[in-house]
């Protein structure tokens, strides 16, 4: 499997701004001016990208209707490493979102040859932290959802081998499962409008996901009934696989319209309400009327050996139920951004962005804006040694874990499956 972007590999994609501005992902930044209040992640620059994230922050600012959706491969115990979607998702359904959350078993038992019973048992465990997180809204199990399925089906009718090939590098030697969990992840995405209603949809995903975000967005235009053009001094509204009567109500809804063979041409009418007209006649007759959904890329918290939070290297995560001598020994073995000597550190001081620990306190541990920004001034200034701040961080996380895991198991009765 070569592509750059690959959704089932362990490696830390490095050079970040390069590969965003690659695939076409925009800066943050550019989208977020309307947003009522700027939340934390994006303060810090943990989530950096996004497509189309200004519908999300229109929808939340004129308080319109929006689905956040995201997604988990129950292959193993969650871990620190999941809890920045997840909280990305609860601060999304606190702006008004309709929540949901899909446990990807299909997925697990495709990809990573789970048993069913093992996706189970890890896919609960995810669905308590997000409650823990204080989630509200839809949890489901990909394999136990009938409406999915056949979403997925439908989806699939959009799709060849050669696409995935480009997209993912699926080869010959590719088995069908792995295939059907992809379209399971395209369905997924486009789950909530099916489920609700059509509206802009976020997906919040680490930069891994991409491929199935773009794939997602291709698909879903694929399954409009219409596509609407602004033309120069008009509107085209034209047809894809639209019955007849479609286009012809078209054509009624609007004064100046006129229908040529497989498109209505619009005058004087101003594009958002044709987009919204044009979907709702769509919907009137059979079609889903998909908003292409949006979503936002976050940085990877960097395991404590330094690569990725992966489940498959396991001194690389801090899980919830780990106990506590393991997770002070994992935070006291992290890598840092120190010096080779102390001499040096005093005299150079340390680096914070090359350091698992600080960046432990950066997505999760430090909570208050002032107090991380002095731990960052006293690592860079050399006035603290990197045992000392492995300490304090120890002991946050130590309490953190201890607070949380009190919450996840006093969520366990909200979970249904
Ligand atoms: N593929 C994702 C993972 O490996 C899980 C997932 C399944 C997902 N469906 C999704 C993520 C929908 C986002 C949206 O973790």
């Amino acid at each position: 499997m070569s592509p750059e972007i690959n959704p089932w590999s362990s490696q830390p994609s490095l050079e970040i701004e390069k590969t965003f501005s690659e695939f076409g992902i925009s800066p943050i930044g550019d989208a977020i001016a309307k947003l009522p209040e700027v939340p934390y992640f994006i303060r810090r620059g943990i989530v950096l990208g996004h497509r189309d994230y200004q519908v999300i922050a229109d929808a939340i600012h004129n308080r319109r209707q929006f689905h956040i959706l995201t997604g988990f491969m129950p292959s193993g115990h969650p871990h620190l490493g999941h809890l920045m979607v997840m909280k990305e998702v609860v601060w999304h359904v606190r702006q008004g979102g309709n929540g949901y959350i899909t446990i990807a078993d299909r997925e697990a038992h495709a990809v990573r040859g789970l048993s069913w019973e093992k996706c189970n048992e890890f896919g609960k465990e995810y669905l308590s932290c997000l409650y823990a997180l204080g989630f509200e809204g839809q949890t489901y199990f990909q394999s136990r959802n009938d409406r999915l399925k056949d979403l997925a089906f439908e989806a699939a009718t959009k799709v060849n081998f050669s696409e995935l090939a480009a997209i993912y590098g699926f080869g010959a030697d590719t088995d069908l499962a792995h295939a059907d969990s992809v379209i399971t992840q395209v369905a997924d995405i486009l789950y909530p409008q099916i489920d609700r209603e059509p509206a802009p949809t976020l997906v919040p995903v680490g930069i891994d996901q991409d491929p199935h975000i773009r794939l997602t967005r291709g698909i879903a235009h694929k399954m409009r009934m219409f596509t609407i053009e602004e033309r120069d001094g008009y509107i085209s509204v034209r047809s894809k696989n639209a019955p007849e009567e479609a286009l012809e109500a078209v054509r009624k809804a609007f004064p100046h319209a006129k229908k040529y063979a497989g498109h209505v041409d619009i005058k004087g009418a101003q594009c958002t309400n044709v987009a919204a007209t044009v979907r709702e006649i769509e919907r009137a007759h059979g079609g889903f009327a998909f908003y292409t959904p949006s979503s936002t890329y976050h940085i990877f918290m960097p395991g404590l050996t330094g690569g990725k939070m992966s489940s498959s290297i396991p001194e690389s995560i801090i899980s919830f139920y780990e106990p506590e001598a393991t997770v002070r020994k994992k935070v006291m073995s992290g890598i840092t951004g120190g010096r080779m000597t102390l001499e040096e550190q005093k005299r150079l001081g340390g680096e914070p962005e090359k350091c698992s620990i600080f960046l432990l306190n950066l997505f999760h541990m430090v909570t208050d804006d002032t107090e991380l920004a002095e731990i960052r001034r006293k690592c860079t200034a050399g006035e603290v040694t990197c045992g000392q701040c492995k300490k304090d961080t120890a002991e946050r996380v130590v309490a953190f874990q201890k607070d949380f895991r009190e919450k996840m198991d006093a969520c366990a009765d909200m979970i249904r499956v």
